[in-house]
């Protein structure tokens, strides 16, 4: 018997239908299309409306695409794993919620909070639940209502963000393709330049975290960008070192979406020319832990059995890493 990997099996994303373009963030605060989209990349992004819609709303809608596509019934799922920092509650976990939602009556679930690097952690930490042959199918979730703590008075942080979910299946493969190598790294020493201030157990709300807009993420963005510029191509550089890949070898880059300019400068250090990024940043934004898995689902049709794929993320903690994977089936 071959070597378990954890293949995955099939992708769907799901974004809201309400559209935010830079001309209408022109009219909410002081900026302009030319600033955000030769500072960012991004044209638009998608906000979840409606009262009482929360991360799993764009989840559920996610997994049950994914569930038709892969012909799963929602009883198979062993386990589910939902990477966001905008969970329904602080407790119970997102994945209870939708694994209710969505009839998942034999698995189990947890959320995992990792920031814009959390379907990465999610990823690499779901694959080690097929790798043992212990479980079967599992669903790895990349989930953020952004808009829910965004202050949209603060012109630095909210033509950034936007809302939007994404979920793979992982199945048990002996071919040798799915996720192959993974380098994942954290700093808490980052936590003062991209954290949302109160809500948590340090700093509760009250009257004066509310009137403070601390429930907002608060992000020094000069100093994260420092941060990430480096980081994000150091680990894929590693990744590909490791498994001995070079730019040739990659079919698609596949990054996190935050900053164009990030993106660039990892695929520069990789040598994979643009033709070769995965990029949709100018349509959704800043997704946080969607981004990933959202691209994949965009250009799954490109993809083709055997593909080298490279995975790279920095964000909030300070969280990184990179993961290699082997696409496993043709489109
Ligand atoms: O996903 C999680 C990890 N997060 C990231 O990776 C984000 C990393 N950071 C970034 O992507 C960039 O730092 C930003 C896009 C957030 C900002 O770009 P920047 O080139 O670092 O700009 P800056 O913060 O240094 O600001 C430059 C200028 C400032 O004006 P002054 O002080 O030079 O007069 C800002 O006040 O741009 C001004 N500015 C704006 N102007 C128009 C800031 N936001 C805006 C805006 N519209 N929306």
């Amino acid at each position: 018997m071959g070597k378990i990997t954890a293949a995955i099996t099939g992708v769907q994303g799901y974004v809201p239908e309400y559209v935010l373009t830079n001309a209408e963030l022109e009219k909410i605060v002081e900026t302009n299309d030319e600033w955000i989209t030769s500072r960012t990349g991004i044209k638009e992004r998608r906000i979840l409306k409606g009262e009482g819609k929360g991360t799993s709303h764009m989840a559920e809608k996610a997994v049950l695409g994914l569930l038709e596509k892969t012909n799963t019934t929602p009883e198979e799922i062993d386990l589910i794993i939902v990477a966001t920092v905008t969970p329904d509650f602080v407790f119970p976990a997102t994945a209870n919620v939708l694994a209710d939602m969505i009839g998942a009556k034999n698995a189990f679930g947890y959320d995992l909070s990792a920031a814009c690097s959390g379907f990465l952690y999610a990823l690499a930490t779901g694959s080690q639940f097929i790798e043992t042959g212990k479980y079967k199918k599992v669903v790895v979730v990349g989930a953020d209502k952004m808009s829910a703590i965004t202050n949209f008075e603060d012109r630095t942080t909210c033509i950034l963000f936007g809302d939007g979910a994404a979920a793979v299946m992982l199945e048990p493969s002996e071919e040798g393709v799915g996720v192959i190598d993974s380098v994942l790294k954290s700093d808490g020493a980052g936590q003062p330049y991209l954290h949302q201030k109160a809500g948590g157990s340090r700093r509760p709300a009250s009257h004066e975290t509310i009137d403070n807009k601390e429930h907002y993420l608060h992000q020094e963005g000069a100093t994260v960008f420092k941060f990430a510029v480096t980081n994000m191509a150091d680990a894929a550089a590693e990744i590909m070192e490791r498994n001995n890949l070079k730019g040739d070898d990659i079919a698609y880059l596949v990054p996190h979406q935050a900053n164009k300019r990030i993106i660039d400068a990892t695929a520069r250090r990789m040598e994979v020319g643009e033709e070769k990024v995965m990029l949709n940043i100018q349509k959704y934004g800043n997704t946080t832990a969607a981004t990933i898995p959202l691209c994949l689902w965009d250009y799954e049709k490109k993809l083709k059995k055997g593909d080298n794929l490279v995975l790279a993320a920095f964000g909030a903690g300070f969280t990184w890493g990179s993961i290699y994977i082997k696409w496993a089936y043709d489109s």
